[in-house]
């Protein structure tokens, strides 16, 4: 839960956040017309901040939101808020709006974009712990077909996520046409064979940071690792599953829909990424 005199940026303003106050007309209230970034901080310091900038300039891009003024310094905003609410352990949110605008569907030009960064706090990272087991759900993907744009508009996910904790799981794995796409906040991984396989990047699934870092470590490290769709029937059947996320890190899915999967515990695969995960970003986030 955020604390209540936690400051937040809003539109080049440090408020406490009771005091920051957005509009009714925004446009992220009425359509969700906005995209959003989660980053994470170890002991004050940022995770892959260029790669998330990148990731929400896409986002901006795909849906012609421009680009604000203070863009390019979202990653020095952010870390300020971290430091004024001495949360050295934390994820930021960064949200951009269209702006705001009385309610008409159609896209005004020439509006200010809202800029709005939070942080919440997290525990920090246990080095040697491993990666935590995981339970899933299978549930049909409801949601648009441009799942790459890190959109606010988040209702489907929310959605199988709810579904999910009332069933006693975790997450929600999701599936359009037979295929295993992402989870509703987590990239998707299985591992059959020795070989690890996750969804190729399209506009089904969002770019995940975690996935990209994974990816170029299972090859740095002679892990065989295809971008390839998979079926719900392969996942089932894999000997490993796993997520992964920028607050989630590497979680082994140990059971879907109350089935166990493979031999029920974290895979050695699972385990040795979750480690290779760990230790890059540690040694990244030290070297600055
Ligand atoms: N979710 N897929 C979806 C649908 C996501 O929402 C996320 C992240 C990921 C993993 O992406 P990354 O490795 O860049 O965090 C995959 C964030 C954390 C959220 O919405 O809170």
């Amino acid at each position: 839960m955020i604390r209540v005199n936690n400051d937040v940026y809003l539109n080049g303003q440090w408020l406490p956040v009771g005091e920051a106050k957005v509009s009714v007309e925004d446009r992220s209230c009425m359509f969700g017309d906005a995209v959003y970034e989660v980053l994470r901080y170890y002991d004050g310091k940022p995770f892959a901040p260029k790669l998330h900038v990148e990731r929400m300039r896409h986002s901006l891009d795909a849906v012609s939101i421009p680009l604000p003024e203070e863009f390019e310094r979202l990653p020095q905003i952010s870390d300020e808020l971290v430091r004024r609410n001495a949360m050295p352990h934390c994820k930021a949110y960064w949200q951009i709006s269209r702006g705001v605008a009385p309610r008409e569907h159609e896209a005004p030009a020439g509006l200010k974009p809202t800029v709005l960064v939070m942080t919440y706090e997290v525990p920090p990272l246990n080095v040697d712990a491993p990666a935590p087991r995981k339970r899933a759900i299978l549930t049909p993907d409801l949601r648009w077909l441009r799942c790459d744009i890190k959109a606010v508009t988040l209702l489907a996910n929310v959605i199988a996520k709810t579904h999910a904790l009332r069933a006693g799981a975790q997450e929600a794995i999701l599936h359009r046409d037979g295929v295993v796409t992402e989870g509703s906040a987590t990239t998707v991984f299985i591992v059959r064979g020795g070989v690890l396989m996750t969804h190729p990047l399209s506009p089904l699934i969002l770019g995940g940071i975690t996935r990209a870092t994974l990816l170029e470590l299972a090859r740095k490290h002679n892990i065989p690792a295809q971008e390839r769709p998979f079926t719900v029937d392969q996942l089932l059947t894999a000997d490993e599953v796993f997520i992964s996320g920028t607050t989630t890190h590497v979680g082994a899915v140990t059971e879907i829909d109350r089935r166990t999967v493979g031999e029920g515990d974290v895979g050695p695969v699972t385990a040795r990424l979750n480690r290779l995960l760990i230790e890059h970003i540690l040694a990244t986030v030290t070297q600055g």
